[in-house]
């Protein structure tokens, strides 16, 4: 494996919404972020994603672009982003930006022109199509529930949007959409940018024809996906992006790319010849989907499935692409009631999650709050839920499916965007010292308790366990290199692995659950002396480790030499 900046560094993911406000209109924004740049200096981390500022309607809290090359008003200017820049540079943090191409807002001067006549020059920067027997062109449905197809009365014709109706799917046939993409996309690589977090970048190509999509449900609407994820002509695009754009600047890119298999992250990630540097898989959040889905489902019944995915690819990758590891971010729930607990165990289990996160091969991404253990929220009303997915299910659900709100609330308690959206707590002041103001979206209740301030005054405190986690990936290349061997692969609680890079050699236990399970050394590992780099719990150092008690979400790291 070669060596990259962009393998070593440990990204933070804001959502800038609901970081910090500045100016008291309930709002997070651009110079909330420069007065929390101190703060994320001293976690340690190496680059923060951004998630989109750029001008939006907001009907998709950003992801629903109106003009590519301006700031959103609440967040502020051009100005405050270049100040934001350079003093993030000032501080060696670099930027990576959110790419938002599969489509615009349908307030983007583009599809304001597209919409106004089948001639308009701007016509084929998206997918127009004319009704079918009366009805949409196909029967995809959106990723936001309904139709993929918007009517528009002028031209009597459908556009297609894979997610709300206000973000129409951009047309990457047509070659001048492609470039007007890449002259923005220089335009922020000149700026100085460090990179770009690409939205379903690989839903870009569809399939000539959008033929229907098979009927596997009930449902007028079908998942479409097979006609538009990893498209036909999805790496010709890439690879004219990599010629045009991004083979001119070192940068970390990174794909969202739902439903990818390690094969498809090996050629688009691939170390010699790969157009992006990494890419987002979803397998094994899709199955934390399922643990959280039925409450009361076991989640160590699942952790074989965890393991199961997490070591295909560590293993298929491994020398050919590189990783990215997370667990959350702002589309999932909180990953420490996904896939800890966020009871009585919820300290124990964020460090443990921390852990497994920053030890596996990849780049670790920490999304904002992680990194003091903040919580999924269960708001009573759907009301108090601002997420365009959330609110369009609930309404699916109640009244065309007629399902009982409260068995809806549920779900949305468990699987809402919004978990993760609730603004940071600062602190234990009104609002967690996220504004001023009225917030855009109510806080978490518990964040008297848990909170940034709390968590800076408890040298025993999530925050720091991540700060060391972040050291020790600096100063151990194993960590960052070595090669990944699962070890227990069947035990149900357990979770432990060993990295090897030449003659370093870790030892990672983790004990996924609420009980106190046997770790039992398999044979094989030798070694004639242990170092323990990290722990959530207090450890004898001259402990045998052929045998150990863990206790509850206990996790360990070992150096053996
Ligand atoms: C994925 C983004 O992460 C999500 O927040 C957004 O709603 C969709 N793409 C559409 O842009």
């Amino acid at each position: 494996m070669n060596r990259a900046w962009w393998k070593e560094c440990v990204v933070y993911q804001i959502y800038p919404r609901s970081f910090y406000d500045s100016n008291g209109d309930g709002i997070g924004d651009l110079r909330g972020i420069l007065q929390k740049l101190d703060y994320l200096k001293e976690l340690g981390i190496d680059v923060v994603w951004l998630c989109p500022v750029y001008k939006s309607p907001n009907d998709d809290n950003g992801y629903d672009i109106s003009d590519y090359q301006n700031i959103m008003g609440e967040f502020g200017t051009l100005a405050d982003w270049e100040d934001l820049l350079a003093e993030m540079h000032k501080r060696g943090i670099r930027l990576v930006m959110d790419l938002v191409v599969n489509h615009t807002s349908d307030e983007h001067p583009w599809f304001i022109e597209s919409r106004k006549s089948k001639d308009n020059p701007y016509r084929d920067f998206y997918i127009w199509r004319p009704a079918r027997d009366g009805q949409e062109p196909n029967n995809w449905r959106s990723f936001f529930s309904g139709s993929a197809w918007g009517y528009d009365e002028q031209t009597d014709e459908y556009y297609l949007h894979l997610f709300s109706k206000k973000q129409p799917d951009l047309n990457w046939e047509n070659p001048r959409v492609r470039e007007e993409i890449y002259t923005m996309m220089d335009w922020w690589l000149q700026k100085g940018i460090d990179g770009f977090r690409m939205d379903v970048i690989n839903m870009i190509s569809k399939v000539p024809g959008l033929p229907d999509a098979p009927e596997v449900t009930q449902d007028r609407y079908q998942f479409g996906g097979q006609y538009f994820i990893n498209g036909p002509r999805l790496m010709e695009f890439l690879t004219e992006m990599k010629q045009k754009v991004l083979s001119r600047y070192d940068i970390l890119t990174v794909g969202e790319t739902p439903l990818v298999t390690t094969q498809d992250a090996i050629q688009i990630a691939n170390e010699e010849t790969g157009v992006l540097k990494m890419v987002f898989q979803f397998e094994h959040m899709d199955l934390s989907a399922e643990m959280g889905a039925e409450p009361g489902t076991s989640k160590s019944s699942r952790l074989l499935d965890l393991k199961a995915v997490m070591s295909r690819w560590q293993r298929d990758l491994d020398g050919h692409a590189w990783n990215s590891i997370y667990l959350g971010n702002h589309d999932q729930p909180r990953s420490v009631s996904q896939f800890g607990d966020d009871g009585p165990y919820r300290v124990e289990s964020a460090k443990l999650l921390g852990t497994f996160t920053h030890m596996l091969q990849g780049t670790p991404y920490i999304y904002q709050g992680d990194e003091i253990g903040m919580t999924n929220v269960a708001f009573d009303s759907i009301e108090e839920y601002r997420d365009v997915a959330t609110r369009n299910m609930y309404k699916e659900a109640v009244e065309k499916k007629g399902l009982d709100p409260a068995d809806v609330l549920k779900i949305v308690h468990a699987k809402s965007r919004d978990n993760a959206r609730t603004p940071m707590q600062w602190d234990s002041s009104e609002h967690a010292g996220f504004t001023n103001g009225a917030p855009w979206i109510r806080v978490n209740p518990n964040y008297e308790d848990i909170n940034v301030a709390n968590a800076l005054a408890d040298p025993d405190s999530i925050f720091y366990y991540y700060q060391k986690l972040i050291r020790l990936r600096r100063e151990h290349p194993v960590i960052v290199y070595g090669s990944y061997n699962l070890l227990l692969a069947d035990h149900e609680e357990i979770y432990a692995f060993t990295r090897t890079l030449a003659d370093d050699r870790l030892l990672v236990i983790l004990n996924f659950s609420r009980n106190s399970p046997e770790f039992n050394l398999p044979e094989g590992i030798s070694f004639t002396s242990t170092e323990v780099l990290i722990s959530n719990y207090e450890v004898n150092s001259e402990e045998d480790i052929h045998e150990i008690t863990l206790r509850p979400f206990e996790a360990r790291v070992y150096r053996l030499r």
